[in-house]
């Protein structure tokens, strides 16, 4: 058998986001822009200063990215035919249908007619992300939205808040990433893996590379007449053609509001004023102790677990956030130990557990998070203290994949809003979960703590925490290819 060596990264070409998470530029902020006047607006785009992949020393002070909506695509006049290559969920947008918003858990006060952006008529074409080191934004933001002027309107502004690497409910975030493969060094032979590893093919964040299937994700490739100056790569599965797709990746925002009073609240209310049990249970819902260490006995530092040693959820429910979000070794149901035990279930003859096939392949449903906080939240002491702040907190969440569909859709739907999740009954996720019968009538507003010593832990009426305020896909081009959508025609 031959082996190629693949070829390395053009790092030059991809968007620094998706291999830093910029945390020493603790200030950012989002612009929500639409096109007023596009030759202006491709003008100002085809020369943006967009910071890629390359590491510089020492970091930069301000650092931007950009990235379209699929209406975007249209308003900055790229041809029908060539955006139509783009994948389905983000050509439909997050707003885009009932049926779509029911899957995510859009519903009742967070449906789409309720946002404040990202519906209907209010779909941003172009998001800017902006990142500075301390002291840098306001100027840099302010010369910026005067050049923006000529060619686009201001929508909205995504403020954020540097929380030092907490939410707004008080815990430490931005911990679980996959390690992207950037130097390829994951065979495509490996596609059968079966065991928890973090080391993600490239290709799920990436377009324009192989994929944990081992297969390149669908994406615009042109015919080499449609780009005569050569500014595009060319497909590495298909030379024959222009990869408009290739180093970039999807961008999913939502505008989550956290009710961080309401939270901590109820949680002392339900355990009588205890507050240390109530702060065991908002750990027990995250699935992390507030700190961020991990609630599996023996993890190394604070990522090195999974959940073979928690098989029976005593350390971090199945329902727990972080559970739901990244099953981790879950491949196989918990209890599906052993060769004859893992046959069986392959053949299908283990009809007892196929609801717990929800949590099956987890390598398949990663995803990068890139999100930023907003607001002043209280702390705990304070929420359970003072009147309830008017002022707005929570997460501006980013996250980044090749397939919005098996990544973002798949992990936001089947795991967390999934009140089928693992088997488990009348639950949905402890934070993020709408609270709503599903369409069975069943509940979907209660945890389950399980204990070594008796039945579960449940707490039931749970209220609703986190609502969407506003959400949309956005395509994060290589650099090459944003240069090729806005060239003067
Ligand atoms: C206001 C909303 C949310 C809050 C407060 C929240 C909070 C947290 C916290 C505290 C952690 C643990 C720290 C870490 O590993 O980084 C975490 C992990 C995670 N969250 Fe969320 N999250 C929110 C929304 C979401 C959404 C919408 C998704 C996906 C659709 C998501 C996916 C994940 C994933 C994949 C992990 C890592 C799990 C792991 O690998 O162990 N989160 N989140």
């Amino acid at each position: 058998m031959t082996t190629t060596t693949p070829r390395p990264v053009e790092l030059d070409d991809v968007q620094g986001l998706l291999r830093f998470g910029y945390s020493h530029h603790t200030e950012a902020c989002f612009l929500l822009l639409r096109v007023k006047d596009p030759a202006a607006a491709r003008a100002w785009l085809a020369q943006a200063p967009v910071t890629t992949a390359v590491e510089a020393k020492p970091v930069p002070a301000t650092a931007m990215q950009v990235a379209i909506s699929g209406p975007g695509l249209a308003a900055l006049g790229i041809p029908d035919d060539l955006a139509a290559g783009f994948s389905e969920e983000f050509l439909a947008g997050m707003a885009g249908d009932e049926d779509r918003s029911r899957r995510l858990g859009d519903l009742d006060s967070s449906h789409p007619s309720n946002w404040a952006w990202g519906a209907g008529d209010a779909v941003p074409h172009v998001l800017l992300l902006l990142y500075a080191l301390p002291g840098h934004l306001a100027d840099w933001r302010r010369s910026l939205e005067a050049e923006l002027a000529s060619g686009f309107t201001l929508q909205a502004e995504l403020d954020t808040a540097d929380l030092a690497g907490r939410e707004p409910f008080g815990f430490r975030d931005g911990l679980s990433q996959p390690e992207v493969d950037w130097e390829r060094r994951r065979p495509v032979e490996d596609r059968d893996r079966l065991e928890y590893g973090n080391l993600t093919c490239l290709g799920e964040f990436l377009l324009g590379y192989p994929n944990e299937y081992g297969l390149y994700t669908d994406r615009p490739l042109l015919d080499p007449g449609r780009d005569p100056g050569v500014l595009l790569p060319r497909a590495e599965d298909r030379p024959e053609l222009a990869d408009l797709g290739r180093n970039g990746s999807y961008l999913v925002l939502r505008e989550l509001r956290q009710d961080v009073a309401g939270l901590w609240r109820w949680l002392a209310q339900q355990a009588g004023g205890d507050l240390d049990r109530a702060r065991d249970w908002a750990e027990a819902m995250v699935g992390r102790k507030l700190d961020g260490r991990s609630r599996i006995p023996g993890a190394r530092g604070l990522n090195g677990f999974d959940y073979a040693a928690d098989p029976e959820g005593l350390h971090c429910p199945f329902g727990a956030h972080i559970r739901r979000a990244n099953p981790r070794n879950a491949d196989y149901p918990a209890g599906t130990r052993g060769i004859l035990a893992r046959v069986r279930r392959f053949l299908g003859f283990d009809a007892g557990a196929l609801p717990q096939d929800l949590v099956a392949s987890t390598r398949f449903h990663r995803i990068l998070r890139r999100g930023r906080a907003f607001g002043t939240p209280p702390v705990p002491e304070q929420a359970l203290a003072e009147p309830p702040p008017t002022a707005g907190t929570g997460l501006h969440f980013i996250c980044l994949g090749a397939n919005i569909g098996r990544q973002f859709e798949f992990v936001q739907s089947a795991w967390i809003q999934g009140t089928r999740f693992a088997g488990l009954p009348g639950e949905g996720d402890p934070l993020l979960g709408h609270r709503l019968p599903g369409p069975d009538g069943a509940p979907s507003d209660c945890f389950s703590i399980p204990r070594a010593d008796g039945p579960d832990q449940r707490l039931c009426g749970l209220p609703h925490f986190v609502e969407v305020r506003g959400g949309g896909y956005f395509f994060l081009p290589g650099i090459r290819a944003l240069r090729y959508m806005t060239r003067p025609r």
